[in-house]
């Protein structure tokens, strides 16, 4: 490696010691582990993820970066410092903020998310690092590092919305888990974990915003055939949430383990904001299914989805199958 890159690993890693030390053993960080520690974050996860507190002064961490002789000019690249406007000085990314340390594959730190400790409206509730040389936010996919066995044995991912989402989880003994860092997941994710398994199991969010992004993450994974299985979380809560509220087993035995195909997720979803005594819902819940359905090849998987079609919306199976042919007519 360069020695670019080393100092940068460098002083993400002394940062990370830093923050770890402030959250567990200083009078500053009691508030932030209170409120982990309420969030059900034990102390043997709070290490395990090596989760961290950053101060509120301007500079804590430029400071100690600089007394060590550190080349801040060199750090400020990876944005863990900013640069003051025409001056050569610098000041923390990071202040206030409970810090999440992410890993690349081999496990260096190379980026941080911060969680505000009180939501509210004037800032972010995650900052992150900002893309850099040592951070690419469409390749790095959090607890890859820790993960990547567990995949390999177990020959599945789970695939989280949020990192939060992934450390819950392993709580309920979910060791394969992985998120990206809050973007899409990108074809450059499903080519890292397609070289460890062609099985990923969702697990986004159960809101809306989860469920259509699950939608577009589900439609390229099997862009890049992978087969694809669904968990939803009820009630749009999410991973962790639903952990708190039913405990761990149940997300276990209930939501994990009985995931579903991509397109019976993708008619639960669309059957969400539809009645079925109304006819244009009836007919656009049809369309929705059938051309997805359209573009596949198995004839037996279209018998069963439409033999359940018709069941749902009591129109005969000879009707629907003529609005496929319809359908595939206008894709040929
Ligand atoms: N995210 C982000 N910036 C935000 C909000 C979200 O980068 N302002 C990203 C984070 O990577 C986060 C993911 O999107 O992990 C999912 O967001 P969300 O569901 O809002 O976060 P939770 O994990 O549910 O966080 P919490 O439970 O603390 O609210
Ligand atoms: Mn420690
Ligand atoms: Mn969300
Ligand atoms: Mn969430
Ligand atoms: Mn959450």
């Amino acid at each position: 490696i360069s020695k670019e890159v080393s100092i940068m690993r460098k002083a993400h890693e002394f940062a990370c010691e830093y923050f770890h030390h402030l959250l567990l053993h200083t009078e500053e960080g009691e508030n932030a582990l209170n409120y982990l520690e309420e969030r059900g974050f034990s102390k043997e996860l709070i290490e395990k993820y090596k989760i961290g507190w950053s101060l509120p002064n301007w500079d804590a961490l430029t400071t100690l970066l600089e007394r060590k002789g550190m080349d801040l000019q060199e750090i400020e690249k990876t944005g863990l410092i900013i640069r003051k406007e025409n001056e050569l000085k610098y000041f923390d990314r990071f202040r206030e903020r409970i810090m999440f340390p992410v890993s690349d594959e081999s496990g260096n730190v190379i980026a941080f998310s911060g969680r505000i400790l009180t939501k509210n409206e004037n800032e972010a509730k995650y900052l992150n690092s900002p893309e850099s040389p040592i951070f690419q936010k469409s390749q790095v996919l959090y607890n890859l590092d820790k993960a990547r066995l567990d995949i390999r044995k177990q020959r599945n991912v789970v695939v989280f919305e949020g990192f939060l989402d992934v450390i819950a989880a392993s709580k309920a003994g979910i060791t394969n888990g992985v998120a990206t860092m809050g973007t899409a997941l990108t074809s450059q994710h499903i080519t890292k974990l397609n070289r460890l398994t062609s099985n990923v199991t969702l697990c986004y969010d159960g809101d809306k915003a989860g469920m259509e992004a699950a939608k577009r993450a589900a439609t390229s994974l099997q862009a890049q055939n992978i087969q694809t299985e669904v968990a939803i979380i009820p009630d749009a809560m999410d991973p962790d949430d639903y952990i708190k509220n039913f405990g761990e087993d149940a997300f276990r035995t209930k939501i994990i383990e009985k995931p579903h195909s991509f397109l019976s997720f993708m008619m639960i979803v669309s059957k969400r904001d539809k009645n079925f005594n109304n006819e244009n819902d009836t007919l656009q819940y049809i369309q929705e299914i059938l051309e997805i359905l359209s573009e596949r090849n198995s004839s037996v998987e279209r018998d069963l989805y439409i033999r359940q079609l018709s069941q749902e919306t009591n129109v005969s199976e000879e009707a629907i199958y003529q609005h496929l042919r319809k359908i595939q007519g206008n894709i040929a």
